[in-house]
C-alpha cells in the first residue's frame, strides 16, 4: 500500500513534469495578410530575437517551412479551409498534401501538428460532413510515412460550439453537431491527439453585454465576492480562459469522452478598435496576454483538472493591416511588420520567452582592453563556424570602417549574440565579449539592438564556440529530452487514471 502510494505519488510528479514542463508551452500563430509582409527569414529571425519556439501557420507555406528549417521551432501547419473539400473527398489527394506539405520538410522542420481546417463546424457548416474523412486520410498518410507518432492531427473549433459554457459543469455540445463530433472525438482519442479549441474571452466579454466583468476576462484578481462558483462542482473561476476550457473538458464528459487533452490553438486581446469597441486598447492586450502567458506557464491548470496546463498559441504575431471588418480586426498582433514590439508584455518571472526588455535593447560588445588576438580568434570563429555573415566587414562594405580588431570584432560579436536569440551564454567569446546597452552603431553600420540586422541571419543553428562560450545549455537540453521522454511514457500511462 505504502509503495503503491509512493508509486502513485511519483507517477503524479512524472504528469505534472510532463504536462507542466517540456510538453506545456505558449505558441505563436502567424498570420500573413499584410501589405509588407516580412520575408520568411525576417519572420525566422524574429522568432529567434523573441525565443518563441513553437508557432502555427494557417496554410503551410513553403518559404516560412523552408525558414523554419533546422530553426528549433516546432510548428503547427494547417490545411486551409479552402482546400478542405478535395482533401475530405480523396484519399490521394491528402495523400499529396501530406507529401508535399509535411513529409519533404521533415525532419528539418520540424512540424508537429497538422491542424485540419480552421473553426471548420461553425464557419463552414455545409463541409462538416467530409471533416472527419480529411481528419482520416490526412492520418492515414502520416501512418503510411511512418510520422503519425510524431505528428499529431486535428481541427481548431470555434468556442461557439459549446453551448452554455457557464457554469462550465452544464456544458455541451450543440446537439446537431453530435453526428460529427462524437466519430471525431473517437478519432482524437484513438490517435493521442487534441481537442483544438479556439478561446476568445475578448468576444464574450463584448457580446455578454455587461454580465462578463473586464477583469474576470483579463484575469485580473477579483474579489472573492464576485468568483464566479460553479454551483454543481463548487469549483471556483477565476478568469474566462479556465471557464471555457473547462466547459470542453465538461462538454466532451457528456458525450462520454474523458481523457482528450484541451490545446488552445487561438486566444488573445486587439489592441486597437473601432469606436464601438472601447476595450480594444493596449493596455487590455497587454495585460490579457501577460496574464495569459503567465497563466499557462504557470502550470496552474484549470479548476477541473489542475496541474494539467494547457498549451496555448496567441493570436498573433503580426498586426494584419489588410485584414477586413473592425478596426480591431486588424490589430491582435504582438509586433508590428518590421518588427517592433505592439507593447512590451510584463513578463517578469516567466523565463525569457518575449525576450522582455524589447525596449531595453541589448548588444554584445569586444571588452574594452581585450587581448587583440583572443579577439582576432573570436572574429574569425564568429565569422566561420559561427555562421555570422560578415560580408559588411568587407573592404568598401558599411562595417569596414573603422577598421580595428575591436570593432569588427563588435560587428561579429552582436551578430552571433541577435542571431542566437540573446541566449544566456552566447555573449562570452572567451570573455572577450560583454553585453552592454551602449548601442555600437557608427555611421553606415547600424545594430539594431532587438532583432537581427538584415543579411545577418544564416539558415541553420549556428554551433557554440566552445563549451565556456556556450555555457552548459546544450548537454543539459540533451539530458531533459532523455528525462522528458521516460516521463511522456509515464505521463500517458497516468493520462487516463488521473482524468478517469
Ligand atoms: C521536434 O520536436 C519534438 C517535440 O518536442 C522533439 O521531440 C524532437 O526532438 C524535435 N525534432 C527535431 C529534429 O528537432
Ligand atoms: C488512404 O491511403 C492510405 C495511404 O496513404 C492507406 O494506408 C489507407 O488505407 C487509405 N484509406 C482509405 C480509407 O482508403
Ligand atoms: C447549432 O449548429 C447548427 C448547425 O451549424 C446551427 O444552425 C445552430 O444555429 C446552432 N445552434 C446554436 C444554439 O448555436
Ligand atoms: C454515456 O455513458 C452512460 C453510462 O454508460 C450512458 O448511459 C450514456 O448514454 C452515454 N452517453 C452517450 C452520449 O453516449
Ligand atoms: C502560479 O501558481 C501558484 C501555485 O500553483 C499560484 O499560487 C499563483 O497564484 C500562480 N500565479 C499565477 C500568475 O497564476
Ligand atoms: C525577463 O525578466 C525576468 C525577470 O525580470 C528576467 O529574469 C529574465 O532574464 C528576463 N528575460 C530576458 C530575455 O531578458
Ligand atoms: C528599461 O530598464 C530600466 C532598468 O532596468 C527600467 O527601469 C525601465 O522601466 C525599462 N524600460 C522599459 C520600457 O521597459
Ligand atoms: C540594411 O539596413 C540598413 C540600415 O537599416 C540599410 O541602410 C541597408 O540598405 C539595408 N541593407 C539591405 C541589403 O537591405
Ligand atoms: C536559406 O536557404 C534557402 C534555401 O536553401 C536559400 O534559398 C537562401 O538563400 C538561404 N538564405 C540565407 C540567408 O542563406
Amino acid at each position: 500500500m505504502e509503495n503503491n502510494r509512493a508509486l502513485l505519488f511519483l507517477l503524479f510528479l512524472a504528469v505534472s513534469a510532463v504536462f507542466a514542463d517540456e510538453d506545456v508551452f505558449i505558441g505563436v500563430n502567424i498570420g500573413t495578410e499584410l501589405s509588407d509582409m516580412p520575408h520568411p527569414t525576417q519572420v525566422v529571425a524574429l522568432l529567434r530575437a523573441q525565443q518563441i519556439r513553437h508557432v502555427r501557420l494557417f496554410n503551410a507555406d513553403r518559404g516560412m517551412l523552408l525558414a523554419l528549417a533546422n530553426s528549433g521551432i516546432k510548428v503547427a501547419v494547417s490545411v486551409p479551409n479552402e482546400q478542405l473539400l478535395a482533401v475530405g473527398q480523396s484519399n490521394a489527394t491528402a495523400a499529396n498534401w501530406v507529401a508535399q506539405n509535411v513529409v519533404s520538410h521533415y525532419p528539418a522542420t520540424n512540424i508537429t501538428t497538422i491542424c485540419v481546417g480552421s473553426e471548420v463546424l461553425s464557419a463552414l457548416p455545409n463541409a462538416a460532413p467530409i471533416l472527419n474523412n480529411a481528419l482520416k486520410f490526412i492520418h492515414s498518410a502520416l501512418v503510411a510515412s511512418n510520422l503519425d507518432r510524431q505528428i499529431k492531427v486535428s481541427t481548431p473549433l470555434a468556442s461557439s460550439i459549446i453551448l452554455d459554457s457557464f457554469p462550465p459543469s452544464q456544458a455541451f455540445f450543440n446537439h446537431t453537431l453530435k453526428p460529427v463530433l462524437v466519430p471525431m472525438l473517437k478519432f482524437l482519442q484513438s490517435t493521442g491527439s487534441y481537442f483544438m479549441l479556439n478561446v476568445y474571452p475578448y468576444y464574450d466579454y463584448m457580446l455578454s453585454n455587461g454580465v462578463i466583468p473586464l477583469d474576470y476576462a483579463l484575469f485580473r484578481p477579483l474579489a472573492a465576492n464576485k468568483e464566479a462558483v460553479d454551483s454543481n462542482t463548487l469549483l471556483h473561476y477565476t478568469n474566462v480562459f479556465d471557464a471555457m476550457v473547462d466547459a470542453a473538458y465538461f462538454a466532451m464528459l457528456d458525450l462520454n469522452f474523458t481523457n482528450i487533452p484541451v490545446m488552445v490553438t487561438e486566444s488573445g486581446w486587439p489592441s486597437q478598435g473601432d469606436s464601438d469597441e472601447p476595450d480594444a486598447t493596449l493596455d487590455n492586450a497587454n495585460t490579457y496576454n501577460s496574464n495569459l502567458i503567465k497563466h499557462v506557464l504557470n502550470k496552474t491548470g484549470t479548476p477541473k483538472h489542475p496541474g494539467i496546463a494547457v498549451s496555448t498559441y496567441i493570436y498573433e504575431l503580426y498586426n494584419e493591416d489588410n485584414k477586413p471588418g473592425h478596426l480591431s480586426e486588424k490589430n491582435w498582433g504582438l509586433f508590428n511588420a518590421n518588427g517592433t514590439p505592439v507593447y512590451i508584455l510584463r513578463l517578469t518571472e516567466s523565463g525569457s520567452m518575449f525576450a522582455n526588455d524589447t525596449s531595453n535593447q541589448t548588444y554584445c560588445a569586444a571588452k574594452d582592453g581585450a587581448d587583440s588576438k583572443m579577439l582576432q580568434a573570436a572574429l574569425d570563429w564568429a565569422c566561420g563556424p559561427g555562421k555570422v555573415d560578415c560580408s559588411a566587414l568587407l573592404q568598401g562594405e558599411r562595417c569596414y570602417e573603422p577598421d580595428n580588431v575591436a570593432a569588427h570584432a563588435t560587428y561579429a560579436f552582436d551578430a552571433y549574440y541577435h542571431m542566437m536569440g540573446r541566449a544566456p551564454g552566447t555573449c562570452d567569446f572567451n570573455g572577450v565579449a560583454t553585453i552592454t546597452t551602449t548601442n555600437p552603431s557608427h555611421g553606415s553600420c547600424v545594430f539594431s539592438g532587438s532583432l537581427g540586422r538584415n543579411g545577418t541571419f544564416v539558415n541553420g543553428t549556428a554551433p557554440a564556440m566552445d563549451s565556456t562560450t556556450s555555457s552548459s545549455s546544450p548537454s543539459r537540453y540533451l539530458n531533459n529530452n532523455a528525462y522528458s521522454t521516460i516521463l511522456t511514457i509515464l505521463g500517458i500511462l497516468v493520462w487516463s487514471m488521473i482524468l478517469l
